[in-house]
């Protein structure tokens, strides 16, 4: 099977995540350790990057939620699986997620965060799905916008493949429809 065709190639992607390191270190200077949460499973090797480039102290949490299933339509139904393993009241939280479609993930971890009383929550995505926006919520940091595509790879999946492509990659429909 060839490899899907190149969204954005991984020099782009190293640039931009460097980016958003360097705005996020600047935010959060002074302010002491910057808990950064994964939303398992398609952040991790963003998270993994970005919290790499910091130049601030941090902390690694993750978090886990199930939504889409196996298949590729959005249910809007959204469960926790697994809930931050630390204390992070009183700390400042910053959210990471890989991709924002209907924003009924994001909208939904930030009600489960904001039940452990931190003293503040942001958030960041390395991509938005601008159109397909279902709900209201402000990401504070978006790496790239993205079209209604299916993308796949630097962590992202259809149907468990192509997680640790080292690019964002494109799913045709008509591959779609059979994965
Ligand atoms: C993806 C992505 C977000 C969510 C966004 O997760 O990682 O968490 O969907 O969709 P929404 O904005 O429409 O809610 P997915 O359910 O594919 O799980 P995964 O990260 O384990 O692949």
């Amino acid at each position: 099977m060839s490899n899907p065709p190149v969204l954005i190639d991984e020099a782009a992607i190293l640039k931009r995540v460097g980016e958003l390191a360097d705005q996020i270190s600047d935010d959060y200077a002074d302010k002491g350790d910057l808990v950064l949460v994964g939303v398992l499973k398609g952040s991790f090797i963003f998270l993994a990057d970005l919290s790499r480039r910091l130049s601030i102290p941090r902390i690694i949490e993750f978090i886990a939620v199930s939504s889409y299933g196996t298949g590729s339509v959005s249910s809007g139904a959204v469960r926790l699986v697994m809930d931050v393993r630390g204390n992070i009241e009183n700390r400042h939280v910053l959210i990471v997620e890989d991709i924002v479609d209907t924003g009924h993930t994001l909208k939904y971890l930030i009600g489960i965060l904001e039940s452990h009383r931190p003293a503040s929550i942001r958030t960041c995505s390395l991509l938005h799905k601008a159109e397909s926006a279902e709900v209201d919520v402000k990401i504070d940091y978006v790496g790239f916008s993205v079209g209604d595509e299916w993308v796949v790879g630097y962590g992202l999946d259809f149907g468990e493949q192509d997680r640790t492509l080292p690019y964002i990659g494109t799913v045709a429909p008509d591959d779609r429809n059979g994965g």
